[in-house]
């Protein structure tokens, strides 16, 4: 299991490129839909890792630091693998269980998103 470390408040964003099918989902403001499908990829046990929630970062699903120079009001998700294993991590950003996927991506709202 994987624990969050820290705990993050959402929030919306005010710059152009703000899709309004982002924000329907769950009543909650999220990041931009970044990609419709998780990212599987490998934790390692103890390591701290820095989740995007923005949607920006081109270095998905790691935090670039796009969220500053964007200025969302979105900050990224610190969290640590409590062991080494392969997940699936959202980029769609319209998760409830962030960083984890949920399947989330599968909603229309998300699929018929157009991604700007
Ligand atoms: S670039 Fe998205 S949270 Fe930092």
């Amino acid at each position: 299991m994987f624990i969050k470390s820290v705990f993050r408040l959402s929030g919306g964003i005010s710059h152009r490129g703000f899709s309004s099918s982002n924000v329907a989902l769950q009543n909650k403001v999220k990041g931009r839909i970044n990609a419709k499908k998780p990212i599987r990829i490998e934790l390692e046990e103890g390591k701290s890792y820095l989740w995007c929630a923005c949607g920006y970062s081109k270095n998905q699903p790691w935090c670039d630091g796009s969220h500053k120079t964007l200025k969302t009001k979105q900050t990224p998700l610190p969290f640590k693998a409590s062991k080494t294993g392969q997940v699936s991590l959202c980029t769609c950003k319209q998760t409830n269980k962030e960083p984890y996927c949920d399947g989330t991506h599968k909603k229309k709202e998300v699929q018929d998103a157009v991604i700007e």
